[in-house]
């Protein structure tokens, strides 16, 4: 399995959208820095300095900070993609800024700018106007693309609105794609660390299927467990459930809100406004801009997390709450109801191939 690293970016730019080219009237403007010369020692030197600060600063409790770190500094964000000869406006002037260990959801109706401002914040798209900063890095136009896709292997992981998985790869295969990228080469223990994730998406028994033996959720769970292989540190979620029936969107829910309590911060887009209540935040969009911020309180939360179960709360002397995963829980009912099921019937059926079902891929 040979992958430049340049494809990373291929890859992940699946979405990526065609933009206005900036000219010299289109203003990029970013905040003065001291090193003009952006490097990836750069680079890597401010995201060590953003997670010295962040460990400094993290609580046990939810891994929320009790100081504040901004993850994310989003500050009057426009992107306008290029229709034709018309410019298409999806961010009208996006200011946010995201704290280490929150749970934020973007909400909004189709075309308001969700997965715009999402790719931004990802690095796989450039803004046409605004100031960027991911995990301490300053965003620059002109920057190169080792400097950004170093970033996004190191510290973003992606689950795309369409999954994006690599169809002649095994699920394995496509888990340790990231690795694969950012090392160079697959270890025994990054395939261990892909076959713990499986099991934790509750897809071990399919880690030798392709994409198109599994169904969409499954699909989707395998994207979520690639996102985590290289650990990263903001998990960007373009409507995981969309497409999951009630059951498999609580499943994806406890296992999103469990990373999220090791301390992942989550940006997750979506469609349902049942979700909101796990959020710590939720931005909703319209038209390209926020129009509305709103917290949502740890009583509403702590209700909807308890609700949906598999959690357990734990009163601290301060008044506050520590939520905890029910491992045994989760390991006992994997990730569906019905998998046990599914795996014991898999024990039954011979695997096919994509050719088995599409004749025209036949010899
Ligand atoms: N590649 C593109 N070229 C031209 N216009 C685009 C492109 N991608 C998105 N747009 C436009 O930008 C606006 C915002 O699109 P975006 O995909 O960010 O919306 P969204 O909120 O994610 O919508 P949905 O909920 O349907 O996924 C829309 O008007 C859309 O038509
Ligand atoms: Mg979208």
């Amino acid at each position: 399995m040979k992958v430049s690293p340049k494809q990373i970016t291929n890859a992940a730019d699946v979405n990526a959208k065609k933009e206005v080219k900036a000219d010299d009237s289109v203003n990029f403007n970013l905040p003065p820095s001291n090193n003009n010369n952006i490097s990836l020692s750069n680079i890597k030197t401010q995201i060590s300095n953003v997670n010295n600060n962040s460990d400094n600063n993290n609580d046990n409790n939810n891994h929320v900070s009790k100081e504040p770190v901004n993850i994310v500094k989003v500050y009057n964000l426009h992107k306008t993609y290029l229709l034709g000869i018309e410019g298409v406006p999806a961010l009208r002037g996006v200011s946010l800024n995201i704290q280490q260990g929150h749970f934020v959801m973007l909400l909004g109706k189709s075309g308001s700018g969700k997965t715009s401002l999402l790719n931004l914040i990802g690095t796989i798209d450039q803004p046409t106007r605004g100031d960027l900063e991911i995990c301490g890095v300053k965003i620059k136009r002109g920057m190169t693309d080792a400097c950004t896709a170093d970033l996004r292997l190191n510290h973003l992981g992606f689950v795309f609105q369409t999954f994006n998985l690599i169809g002649t790869m095994t699920a394995l295969e496509n888990v340790l794609l990231p690795t694969l990228l950012k090392n160079g080469k697959t270890t025994p223990e990054a395939k261990a660390k892909a076959l713990e994730l499986l099991r934790r998406v509750g897809m071990s028994e399919r880690a030798k299927h392709y994409p198109s033996q599994l169904s969409g959720g499954e699909q989707q769970r395998i994207t979520i467990a690639r996102a985590l292989v290289n650990t990263p540190s903001i998990l960007l979620l373009d409507e995981p459930t969309g497409d999951l029936d009630t059951k498999n969107t609580e499943n994806i829910m406890r296992l999103l809100l469990a990373l999220n309590l090791e301390g992942v911060t989550m940006i997750m887009v979506t469609h349902d406004p049942n979700l909101k209540s796990y959020a710590h935040r939720c931005i909703h969009m319209m038209d390209g801009r926020i129009y509305n911020d709103e917290s949502i309180s740890s009583e509403i939360r702590e209700r909807a997390i308890k609700e949906l179960g598999g959690f357990g709360f734990k009163q601290n002397n301060d008044g506050t709450t520590t939520t905890i995963v029910i491992e045994q829980q989760e390991q006992e009912q994997g990730m569906g109801g019905d998998d046990n099921l599914q795996s014991m019937a898999m024990n039954k059926t011979e695997l096919r191939q994509p050719k088995d079902f599409y004749s025209i891929l036949s010899d």
